[in-house]
């Protein structure tokens, strides 16, 4: 059997749910992996007998023969290790967002093109069983044209700090790290349509609160309490579809609970797919709430993981059509990119 020789590159949280999932595959084999934390990379490769360990991304491409990485760093170097590695002709799944800004995300895509490689980026809701059962009624005409999208992640408080709160490194806030799996869940579900314009405000009034006591807060595993990033954004976005989105999202607002919401509407139907799976319409003159039964195990976050990373694979080895390409990622970036854009200067912004 063939194996892809994978690495991975940053050794933080998200990389260990990526290992959970190769590890699932017989035909992968882990042959490097590569942090700027010297100490995090051989812990991480002791733990899961990882042969060969780096510092320095471009030494392990120099070095390893390899078919393809994970790209799990900070968000400012998603660009450039994937393009070293697509340079060196090794196929690419980089976390999302894909890149600091929509210019980085298409030079992405075209050194992915010019070396003829894979770059998919890690929309990993994509690959839920909720996601795909929601698609599936959509493209067989059951929620009509679709028309209104309204989708968000709230927190209370839940500024994870570190690099996630250092523009520099991130990129921004709860918009680009939530906000992007929201916005691209709707663009997935209405059959990626492109935007056309978007208005959007970012507010920093609450600031992260790590001084709040009484409750567990999630901090990066680098944690400073620096914060240059929004605490919330909202965004309203046009497309060539004629839909319009609405979307926000928070790292800390003073809200009673956190919430996640994800709705969609049709001319025939419509739906939420979070908090959970619903359909809404109408049969006989009746109105009808359906709700499809899903087992919790097969929405739950390791396995889109582990569905994310075998697609990854099955790309890789035999060629089959990748469902999250990176052109997907630029065009998410081209939203993100207005909704701060229109927020700096207080207009509508269009898209090209
Ligand atoms: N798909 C999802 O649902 C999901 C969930 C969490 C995080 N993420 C994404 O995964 C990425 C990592 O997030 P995390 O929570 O694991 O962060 P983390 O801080 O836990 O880990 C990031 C790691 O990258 C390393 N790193 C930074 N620069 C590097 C470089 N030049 N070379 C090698 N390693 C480098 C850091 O030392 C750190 O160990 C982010 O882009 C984030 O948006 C995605």
């Amino acid at each position: 059997m063939k194996k892809a020789k994978i690495a991975i590159i940053g050794n933080g949280s998200i990389s260990h749910v990526h290992m959970a999932a190769y590890k699932k595959l017989e035909n992968v084999e882990i042959v490097a992996n590569c942090d700027i934390n010297e100490k995090r990379a051989k812990e991480y490769a002791e733990r899961y007998g990882i042969p060969h360990t780096y510092t320095d991304y471009n030494e392990m491409l120099k070095r390893e023969e390899l078919d393809g990485v994970s790209v799990c760093t900070w968000n400012n170097v998603h660009a450039p290790a994937s393009i070293a590695a697509l340079n060196a002709g090794v196929n690419v799944l980089c976390e999302k967002p894909l890149a600091m800004n929509a210019e980085q995300a298409q030079e992405m895509v075209d050194t992915a093109k010019k070396n003829k490689k894979l770059l998919m980026v890690g929309f990993v809701r994509r690959f839920g069983m909720n996601t795909k059962v929601l698609k599936d009624r959509i493209e067989q005409g059951e929620l009509g044209q679709i028309y209104y999208a309204k989708t968000g992640c709230i927190r209370r408080v839940g500024n994870p700090g570190g690099w996630f709160s250092d523009k520099k490194r991130s990129g921004g806030g709860p918009l680009i790290d939530l906000g992007v799996h929201m916005i691209d869940l709707v663009r997935y579900l209405m059959g990626k349509p492109k935007a056309v314009s978007v208005m959007g405000s970012t507010y920093s009034l609450v600031g992260p609160r790590s001084n709040i006591k009484g409750i567990y807060q999630y901090k990066s595993a680098d944690y400073s309490d620096y914060n240059d990033v929004e605490d919330f954004a909202v965004g309203f976005v046009k497309f060539d579809n004629g839909a319009t989105l609405v979307v926000e999202n928070s790292w800390t607002q003073h809200i009673k609970k956190d919430y996640l919401y994800l709705e969609i509407y049709g001319s025939k139907a419509g739906a939420t797919m979070e908090p959970e799976l619903e359909i809404f319409s109408e049969k006989n003159d009746f109105l009808t709430d359906e709700k499809p039964v899903l087992e919790p195990a097969f929405v739950d976050f390791q396995h889109n993981f582990d569905k994310e990373i075998a697609h990854f694979v099955d790309c890789i080895l035999n060629g089959t059509p990748c469902i999250s390409p990176g052109e997907d990622g630029v065009e998410l970036m081209k939203i993100l990119d207005a909704i701060y854009k229109s927020a700096e200067t207080g207009h509508e912004v269009m898209v090209g």
